[in-house]
Order: structure tokens, then sequence, then C-alpha cells
């Protein structure tokens, strides 16, 4: 449902800090799967994330979406297709402080104009789901690691995606809590997820994941960095180790 064709993402272009964190990435990631990126930090995980979840546009290369051409299309309907799509967990869950955590919940659903009964009784079956309702009226910097990361779960499932995009879901947590989270993301949309390599339990062990590693690819050296050895996702790498298995629920 997702293809990524030569994708190459670059930053500052044109300029002695230029970094190249994609190059000729092709993917394709099937509605139902669940893909797991891992490499270091700086080998564009994020990056990718960014462009897959539709938050950030390619520097070269196409992005097809259930068949829809995505690289040309207006920012407002790139807003659309991101709202109706993606759900996101970041890294730093990116909660808004002052609001409640069922106010959190409900935000992303405010631009789609649902009725508000429907949205708040949608907003209480997910933390219910969560066992966040004890919480609701609580505001979110008083939670607990694991219920700010649960909350930020909740609110990505909000408006019901078909595929959910989490960076380094279980990166803040202990190891009980990332099972915990890691458990909760069986999803019967499509996951698409970063983890550092080596640093948390993978999520092959929860489900069917597929896993693409960064692979140190020959531009590595061309990204100038100092640390030129670096590993950047970059075409060949990504195409021989893609794969996506289908989850089993
Ligand atoms: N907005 C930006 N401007 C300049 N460089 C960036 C920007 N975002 C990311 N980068 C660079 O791109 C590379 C990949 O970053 P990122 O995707 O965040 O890696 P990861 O998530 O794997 O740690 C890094 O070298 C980073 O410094
Ligand atoms: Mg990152």
């Amino acid at each position: 449902m997702i293809e990524l064709r030569a994708v190459s993402k670059r930053f500052n272009q044109g300029r002695p800090n230029e970094c190249r964190a994609l190059a000729d990435i092709d993917l394709r990631l099937e509605r139902g799967g669940v893909t797991v990126f891992t490499g270091p930090s700086g080998s564009g995980k994020t990056t990718l994330l960014t462009l897959i979840g539709c938050l950030a546009r390619p520097t070269s290369g196409r992005i097809v979406l259930d068949g829809q051409l995505l690289s040309n299309l207006p920012e407002r309907f790139l807003t659309e297709v991101r709202r109706h799509t993606f759900g996101f967990v970041f890294q730093q869950f990116n909660l808004i402080r002052g609001l409640t955590v069922l106010e959190n919940v409900m935000l992303p659903a405010y631009p789609l104009g649902r009725p508000h009964r429907a949205l708040t009784a949608g907003a209480r079956a997910l933390l219910e789901r969560f066992d966040l309702e004890p919480k609701a009226d609580s505001k979110v910097e008083w939670l607990s690691g694991g219920e700010a990361q649960r909350t930020a779960l909740a609110r990505a499932l909000i408006n019901d995606p078909a595929v959910l995009v989490a960076d380094e879901p279980t990166a803040n947590l202990d190891s009980r809590l990332s099972r915990e989270v890691l458990g909760l993301l069986v999803f019967p949309g499509g996951v698409v997820a970063a983890a550092e390599s080596g640093r948390q339990p993978s999520l092959r062990l929860s489900a069917g994941a597929a896993e693409i590693r960064a692979a140190a690819g020959p531009r590595a050296a061309d990204r100038r960095r100092s640390d030129g050895a670096n590993p950047v996702f970059s075409g060949p790498e990504t195409r021989c180790h893609h794969l996506v298995l289908r989850l089993a629920v």
C-alpha cells in the first residue's frame, strides 16, 4: 500500500554541511504488515519514518500510497492524507502539557470534525483498552513514563489510522514496560517502527515483524560527516533486506 521508489533525502543540500540521510530507497509496505527499521543513531530511521508518514517530502524519488502518487500533491492534500491514514507515536511522546489525558487523546480528531459525543466515546474506549481510564482527567505532566507512552499510543489510534508509525516506541521504557507496549502494538492495520540497533527488544519478539537494517553502504562516505563510517539507509542494501510479513493475530 505504501511504496517508496528511489527515494533520497538530503539536508542542507549544496552547502558544506550537506547530509545525505537516505539514499535511493526502494520499499514496499503492505497493509497488515509490521516493519521495523533498525540502525544506529543517525542512520536515518526518523527521516525514513517522516517520509513514510508524509510529514516531510523526499529530495528525490517517489512515494505512492494506495496507487496515488504523493510526491507532487499540494501541501493541503498531503495534510488530509496524513490525517486520514497515519497515527504517530513520537519518540518524546509530544503530549501537550496542561491538557488532560483524555484531551490529548482527542486532539488529532478535532480537524476531522467528528461529532463530539462519538469522539469522546471513542477516546474513552481507547483509554479503557490501554488501562488509562482512571487517568482520563489527569494532566499529562503527572503521568509515569509508561502511562505517557500508552497515552501517546491511544492518541495515535484515535482517527483509526490504516498505518501506525512509531519512532523508537520503547526507547524510554524499562524492559517490562517495553514488553507491555510491544504487546499493544499488535494492530490490525500496518505498523512501521524504528528501533536503535541492539538497544531494545525487537518487535520481532512479539509479532511477525520484518526488520530492515541500515547497511553500511558505499554512500556513507558521501555524507561528509566527521564520522563518515556511520551506516546509512541506502538503496541496494535496503532492497535485499526488504521483506514484509503478515501479522499473525
Ligand atoms: N532537519 C535536519 N537538518 C539537517 N540534518 C538533519 C536533519 N534531520 C536529520 N538530519 C541528519 O540526518 C541524519 C539522519 O538522522 P535521523 O533520521 O534522525 O537518524 P536516526 O533516527 O536513525 O537517529 C543524521 O545525520 C542527522 O543529523
Ligand atoms: Mg531517530
